[in-house]
């Protein structure tokens, strides 16, 4: 290399976020132009064929069979770059929002958060990686700073879960800068709302993850164990058909409900009240009304669940569309919308990752 090409030497721009969901691989690879996050390309490898099961169905797959399906999954979407971002599991995560005495140091106040946020962690301290954020406050603030509390979020992960993740990285030859919980990377990526409350309804294939954020930040987070393979096997008992064939069914009916299968509406039902529990159990906390609701994961694509989504919220309800976050040409923009709430998070990986450079 001569001394000009060094000094002109391209810095790598392009980025991969990479969502290790329960049922599939999702990654997607953004390069940075002119300050627009560029979409290289993206793909999607299903889990369950890799440890003898079926696609759309949750799998628990070890460190090694998951770097085998990432490989094949990089291979197969032509990935250039291994400079990544990863996603970890929110059923892997504990957060709590707690409220802690105000100090108008910042180093005491650090000191504060870290010793108050042991008491909140059920395993020992050692144990976890911890973080936390401090919740901005709207409104005026008093002067009285000492009598005040902050609302702090404390986030911690298990070394287990991070060293797991490492290990399927390291197999898939790829370098990871950062490893983050799923519930961050979805916002970045699908709620543009700055100030009022959003309710967000991640429904993956395993669990149905329900957040609120509020000003950009989380303000309450729950998940449940009902998913869209709940729905896949609803239509494979009631029918008698194979899980692949109700796969199919599923994807292809929608929420309507067919007589001649299993109501994909059940599911739903339990999902949607559930959520609604947590809204108005927000609401009436907060005393601020949730100003929408954003359905994501692959469960989001399910044909006309919006429409039926706001019948049962009766507040402005849309469809994750991550993508449009990214550029990309005009012709493949309604398949973009189309497959968007299922690559949230590798979106919102990618996105991060991307500010790095
Ligand atoms: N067009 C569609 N209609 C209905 N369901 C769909 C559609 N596309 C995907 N799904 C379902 O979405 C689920 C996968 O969603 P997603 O990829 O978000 O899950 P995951 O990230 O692997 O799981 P989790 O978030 O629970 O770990 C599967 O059960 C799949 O059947
Ligand atoms: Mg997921």
């Amino acid at each position: 290399m001569s001394f000009l090409d060094s000094l002109f030497a391209k810095k790598e721009q392009s980025v991969l976020g990479v969502d290790i969901g329960s049922s599939s691989l999702k990654v997607v690879q953004l390069r940075k132009e002119g300050g627009k996050a560029v979409l290289e390309t993206y793909g999607e490898l299903a889990l369950g064929p890799y440890g003898g099961g079926e696609v759309g169905q949750a799998t628990s797959l070890s460190a090694e069979q998951i770097s085998e399906t990432l490989r094949d999954l990089l291979r197969e979407a032509k990935v250039t770059t291994k400079s990544s971002g990863v996603s970890i599991p929110f059923s892997r995560s504990l957060l709590s929002l707690v409220n802690l005495p105000y100090r108008k140091n910042k180093d005491e106040q650090k000191t504060i958060i870290e010793l108050e946020a042991r008491k909140y962690i059920p395993v020992p301290i050692g144990e976890v990686q911890l973080d936390w954020f401090i919740v901005p406050k709207i409104g005026p603030k008093e002067s009285d700073g000492e009598q005040q509390t902050v609302e702090v979020l404390i986030v911690a992960v298990h070394n287990d879960e991070l060293a797991t993740l490492q290990q399927v990285m390291k197999g898939a030859d790829l370098n990871a800068s950062f490893y983050e919980i799923e519930i961050f990377s979805t916002i970045r990526a699908v709620v543009d709302e700055p100030i009022k409350p959003v309710l967000v309804l991640d429904i993956g294939a395993a669990s149905t993850k329900i957040y609120v954020i509020e000003q950009g930040v989380v303000a309450f987070s729950h998940s449940i164990s009902t998913g869209s393979q709940d729905i896949t096997r609803a239509i494979s008992v009631s029918s008698g058909v194979s899980i692949s064939r109700a796969e199919a069914v599923k994807k292809e009916q929608g929420i309507g409900s067919d007589p001649e299968h299993g109501s994909p509406e059940l599911v739903f039902s339990r999902i949607f009240s559930e959520a609604r529990r947590v809204l108005m159990q927000y609401e009436t906390t907060s005393k601020k009304s949730i100003s929408s609701v954003v359905l994501t994961g692959g469960g989001g694509v399910t044909r006309s669940l919006s429409a039926y989504a706001r019948n049962v919220f009766s507040i402005d309800v849309h469809v994750a569309d991550p993508f449009s976050k990214t550029e990309a040409p005009a012709f493949m923009r309604p398949i973009l919308e189309d497959i968007g709430p299922e690559f949230a998070v590798a979106v919102g990986l990618a996105l991060r990752k991307l500010a790095e450079i």
